[in-house]
């Protein structure tokens, strides 16, 4: 079942809410890949009930899982989300949805694919649900990745969780014709998770464990220099780390590389109504000043240079 959200309904816009100038996030359809405001978005919002096909655990951490979903949900794009309705769970009731990236999208099987770390009351919620159990999805929310028009080699640079919402870029940046260099950061081997997945995909995935120090900024620097230096990159995105955000930010204005990076906020309405997930960023063109932009609206991706540390 689908519950579109129409235009109507869509929160008030704000000026100036994108870098292109534009306001306002993807209350309507926008074609894949197109130049328009609604790059990086895909399809109508709307609640959509989704069959759970498995939810299995990949380590001592995070839980995986896949749900048949409609094909309003299917037009989800990399680092757009879906905001969850958690059923109640051991630790009580969230009475708020919780917002999740999309980690896989499989139209043609009809499924969408959920790694989620379980933290507090919602996502211990989402952990007790079983195959056949019914998840209400409101979504795609968001604007997500969108890559630049000429783009050789994309580097994804992820630590921890950011892993679930970069992963997907992966393939699409492959379909799309580009080079994927994917560096993956965990505390150690155990909680590296995706590497079957991103090589199946064709991304080249290098590994980098916080157990053999190998990613500490010094050896992680050195390491993104050596793959710059074999093959430039000409898009860089990272999510999860803010050590590995002012990284990317100070290599990218270095080799003049475009990047973006994926933002988490503790969020209530997820579509732009409420303003509790508001944070500063540098306003473009100049970086004295600051802009005020909603995570869930304006984002969650957003320009590598004018995204402040948290
Ligand atoms: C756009 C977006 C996409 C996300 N995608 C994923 C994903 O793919 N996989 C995944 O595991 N998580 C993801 N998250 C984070 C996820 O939403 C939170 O982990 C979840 O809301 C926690 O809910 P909870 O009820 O289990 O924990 P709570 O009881 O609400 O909190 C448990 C702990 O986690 C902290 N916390 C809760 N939410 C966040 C947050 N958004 N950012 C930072 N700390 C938080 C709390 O402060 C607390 O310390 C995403 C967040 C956003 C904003
Ligand atoms: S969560 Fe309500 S405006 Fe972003």
């Amino acid at each position: 079942m689908n519950q579109a959200i129409s235009m109507s309904d869509a929160p008030p816009l704000r000026d100036g809410a994108h870098t292109d100038g534009t306001a306002g996030a993807c209350a309507a359809p926008f074609e894949s890949g197109s130049d328009s405001p609604g790059d990086g978005c895909a399809g109508t919002m709307a609640q959509h009930l989704c069959v759970i096909r498995s939810n299995e655990w990949v380590n001592d951490e995070y839980k995986h899982m896949v749900v048949s979903a409609p094909a309003a949900a299917l037009a989800a794009r990399p680092g757009q989300f879906f905001h969850l309705e958690c059923p109640s769970g051991q630790r009580g009731t969230a009475y708020l949805r919780r917002p999740m990236s999309v980690y896989r999208i499989e139209p043609a099987d009809g499924r969408i694919e959920f790694l989620y770390k379980v933290q507090g009351v919602g996502t211990q919620g989402l952990s007790e649900m079983v195959a056949g159990d019914t998840l209400n999805a409101l979504g795609p929310l968001g604007h997500g990745f969108a890559l630049p028009d000429a783009c050789d080699h994309v580097l994804l640079l992820a630590r921890g969780v950011g892993l679930a919402t970069l992963a997907p870029l992966a393939g699409h940046a492959v379909a799309a014709g580009a080079r994927v260099t994917a560096v993956l950061s965990a505390r150690s081997r155990a909680l590296v998770m995706s590497e079957a997945y991103l090589r199946e995909v064709g991304a080249h995935a290098h590994i980098v464990l916080d157990d053999d120090r190998s990613s500490d900024l010094v050896p992680l620097e050195a390491k993104l220099r050596v793959l710059h230096g074999s093959n430039p990159f000409s898009f860089l995105a990272t999510c999860g780390s803010n050590r590995m955000l002012a990284l990317l930010q100070r290599l990218g204005a270095e080799w003049c590389v475009p990047g973006q990076v994926a933002i988490e906020q503790l969020m209530g309405c997820g579509i732009g109504a409420c303003h509790a997930c508001v944070r500063p960023f540098r306003a473009e063109g100049d970086v004295g000043r600051r802009s005020y932009r909603r995570v869930c609206w304006d984002g969650p991706v957003f320009d590598i240079q004018e995204t402040l540390p948290w």
